[in-house]
């Protein structure tokens, strides 16, 4: 049983203290915090197994500002194309020398089986395990948040679409909840996931509209749709049923922000000049996602004793 205890896999493992400093060692940073020292040469192997803009770039430059010697795995040339496991190739990149391991991965909860490797005792940070959590978008949703807000208890928020597929769902409302908001959830009735009841209630979006103090919007996964039996799906038809048009997003209240973990289908579940109006929070979301993830790698390297505490 692989005993380190250093890794970031969930927000879940985390106590609301501990989640507290992230949040505070992010906003700390955003606001000019200097950057503790590393304590030798710290090495980071990128493993990102599936697409991404926003997370392999936002972990990247967080990697980049706290001095660790970067190492992005090109997947489409690397071993895996010959087979090589998941076990394997972290295991690779470990024998060569790096210190921790940033993953994206199809596979929900890639990071189990690797936890109980004893072979296995480089530092493993998840970004994005297949339908399972994307912790370092939910730790950036609460930064937006918390920044707008101050606060996280008492306010409302509807989370909107394809909730089956959505790891971003999963992931925000757990925590969302455990902080005292109300979650509500809306989209097509057969997108919903009974796995999300316990976190908060299903409602049609338009008796939702101007209760909510955060809407936000999930991407459709347009590339799933043939998958899951959704033949019958079109862009209009969605938007017109499910989507934030212009007309609804008018019945928000003044104070209320738009929220998508992105990348946005625009014009499907949400009206592509709402993506760039005055409510939306959708870019400032990818400008915290580089601090999310400095707080991230930080509490890591610090577990780790690879960087100094202050
Ligand atoms: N939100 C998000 O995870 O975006 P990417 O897939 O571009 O990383």
């Amino acid at each position: 049983m692989n005993q380190n205890v250093h890794n970031l896999v969930d927000l879940e493992d985390l106590s609301k203290e501990e989640l507290k400093q992230l949040l505070d060692t992010a906003i700390a940073y955003q606001e000019g915090a200097a950057v503790p020292k590393l304590k030798r040469d710290v090495k980071v192997a990128n493993l990102f197994f599936e697409n991404s803009t926003r997370t392999v770039t936002s972990f990247q430059t967080a990697e980049h500002r706290l001095g660790l010697s970067r190492f992005d795995v090109n997947i489409n040339g690397s071993s895996v194309k010959k087979g090589e496991s998941l076990a394997d190739t972290v295991k690779t990149v470990q024998a060569i020398g790096m210190d921790l391991t940033v993953i994206r991965h199809s596979e929900t909860g890639w990071y189990k089986a690797l936890e109980g490797d004893s072979n296995i005792h480089l530092s493993l940070v998840n970004a994005g395990d297949g339908a399972g959590v994307h912790p370092s978008q939910t730790l950036l949703d609460l930064m937006t948040i918390q920044k707008e807000f101050g606060d996280f208890s008492g306010l409302k928020i509807a989370i909107v679409g394809d909730l089956s597929h959505s790891r971003v769902a999963k992931s925000d409302a757990k925590i969302f909840k455990e902080l005292g908001m109300q979650v509500y959830f809306a989209g097509p009735k057969e997108w919903w996931s009974e796995e999300l009841a316990e976190y908060g209630q299903f409602e049609e979006i338009d008796n939702l509209l101007d209760q909510v103090d955060v809407l936000m919007c999930l991407r459709v996964q347009l590339e799933r749709l043939e998958e899951s039996g959704r033949d019958n799906f079109t862009a209009d038809a969605y938007h017109e049923d499910y989507g934030l048009t212009k007309a609804r997003a008018k019945r928000m209240k003044d104070t209320a922000i738009i929220m998508h973990p992105a990348p946005v289908n625009r014009g499907v579940e949400i009206d592509s000049e709402l993506v760039d109006g005055a409510q939306s929070r959708i870019f400032n979301q990818m400008a915290n996602g580089v601090y999310a993830r400095m707080a991230i790698l930080t509490r890591v390297l610090q577990e780790q004793g690879l960087m100094e505490e202050k």
